[in-house]
Parts: structure tokens; C-alpha cells; sequence
């Protein structure tokens, strides 16, 4: 990914994601009809790292498209890639959504050269039915049915948000989407 492609990424959320250190980040409300689910990532296991981070995950409404904000906090070397995978909070699996880079259809790519911060990084990547298509692991899916299903492992606890780095190949810092209302209903 070009690194013009992730500052404007990054210029996105300059709007949306003004974090507080100790209050956690604010997001923008919700638009009504959406489900909102959200993600505290940081390391686990015998993982050291200095990064953590909150991740809002917004299906939109049948008129407002799906965004997730991510507010990294801390510190993070080398960040190659952000993904959505599927597992619970004690499992690893299979990307379903690609973050960082931001994708529309496989190869997963690295970013290069990688990304490094120190105090906050935020960003907003937009997303829709077609990319959970695409990344489903299911060949010739329907963007309908393949949303239906993240929609499923959703309210299962069974997305994560993984962020890898050189240090960590296969993620430093993660953590489980659970939603903000009960059974992920739509917020009202
Ligand atoms: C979707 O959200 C927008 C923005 O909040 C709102 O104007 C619209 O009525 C909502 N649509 C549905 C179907 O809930
Ligand atoms: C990123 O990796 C390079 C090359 O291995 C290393 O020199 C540098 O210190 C790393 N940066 C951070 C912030 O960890
Ligand atoms: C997580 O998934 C693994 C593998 O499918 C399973 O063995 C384990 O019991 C699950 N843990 C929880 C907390 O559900
Ligand atoms: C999702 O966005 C892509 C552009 O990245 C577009 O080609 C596609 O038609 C969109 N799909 C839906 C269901 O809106
Ligand atoms: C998926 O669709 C393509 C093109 O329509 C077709 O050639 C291919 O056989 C389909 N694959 C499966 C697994 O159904």
C-alpha cells in the first residue's frame, strides 16, 4: 500500500476519533437502525508490547454504509498489517476483513515500509457486504449471505480485531468485538 493511501486513511479519522486518554476515545454516534460492536486490544499471553487500543465496529442501517474507528493508544513498531479474524478470545483463525492495509478483494498484502507510532494512531476504514464476500473463505458467496454470517459470528463473540507487527507476526495486540446491545440488537 502506497503510503499516500494510509495517510489519507488516517486523515479520515482526524474527524471521528479525538481520544481521551483516560475516558477511552469518543466516536460519533451511531446512525439508528445500525449495530455497534466494540473491541478493547492489547496484548496476550506472553506477549510484551506497549500498544493497546479500542476498535468500534458499526454495520450501518440499510442507508449508512459499515465503518470500523480504530484508536490505538501506547506504542507499536513495525505494524505490517490489521486484520479482522475469526476465533474467540482464546483462538486464532482465518482473516475475514482486512483493515491495514485496507483491501477489496485477496491477496492479503503487507504495508511497506511498516508503520510505526508513539502516543495515538487513529483511523477510520469504511467496508461493505461485497468485502465480507470476498474474504468469507466461501467461493462465489453472496454479499447478502456472507454479511448474514459476520453478522452471526458477531454476536458469537468470534471476531477479533489482530494487529501484527515485525516483532509479532502473527499479531501483538487483539481483542474480541462484542456487541453494545443485547443479542447485537440495532441501536434504537
Ligand atoms: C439510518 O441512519 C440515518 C442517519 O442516522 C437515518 O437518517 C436513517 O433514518 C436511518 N435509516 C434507517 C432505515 O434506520
Ligand atoms: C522497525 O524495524 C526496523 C528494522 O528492523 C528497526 O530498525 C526499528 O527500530 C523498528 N522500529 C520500531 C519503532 O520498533
Ligand atoms: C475457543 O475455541 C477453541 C478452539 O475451537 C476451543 O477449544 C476453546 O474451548 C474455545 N474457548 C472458549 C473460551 O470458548
Ligand atoms: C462495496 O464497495 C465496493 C467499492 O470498494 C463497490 O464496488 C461495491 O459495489 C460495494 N458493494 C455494495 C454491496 O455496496
Ligand atoms: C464460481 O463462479 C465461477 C464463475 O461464475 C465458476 O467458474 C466457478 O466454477 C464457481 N465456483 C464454485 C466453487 O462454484
Amino acid at each position: 500500500m502506497k503510503p499516500a493511501v494510509v495517510v489519507a486513511l488516517l486523515a479520515l479519522c482526524l474527524l471521528a476519533c479525538a481520544a481521551d486518554a483516560k475516558k477511552g476515545p469518543k466516536f460519533p454516534p451511531a446512525p439508528k437502525g445500525s449495530v455497534v460492536a466494540m473491541a478493547s486490544i492489547g496484548p496476550t499471553g506472553t506477549i510484551k508490547s506497549n500498544g493497546k487500543g479500542t476498535v468500534r465496529l458499526v454495520l450501518g442501517n440499510s442507508s449508512f454504509p459499515h465503518g470500523l474507528d480504530v484508536v490505538l493508544t501506547g506504542a507499536l513498531g513495525n505494524i505490517t498489517m490489521a486484520h479482522i479474524h475469526m476465533g474467540n478470545s482464546t483462538s486464532s483463525g482465518p482473516v475475514r476483513l482486512p483493515v491495514l492495509p485496507w483491501l477489496v478483494a485477496p491477496p492479503l498484502a503487507a504495508i511497506n515500509p511498516a508503520l510505526s507510532y508513539k502516543g495515538s494512531l487513529n483511523f477510520m476504514v469504511p467496508f461493505n457486504s461485497t468485502h465480507i464476500a470476498a474474504f468469507s473463505g466461501v467461493p462465489n458467496v453472496t454479499a447478502e449471505a456472507s454479511e448474514a454470517t459476520f453478522r452471526q459470528y458477531l454476536s458469537q463473540g468470534l471476531l477479533y480485531f489482530n494487529v501484527h507487527t515485525t516483532a509479532y507476526p502473527g499479531g501483538e495486540i487483539r481483542g474480541n468485538f462484542a456487541c453494545a446491545s443485547k443479542e447485537c440488537a440495532p441501536v434504537k
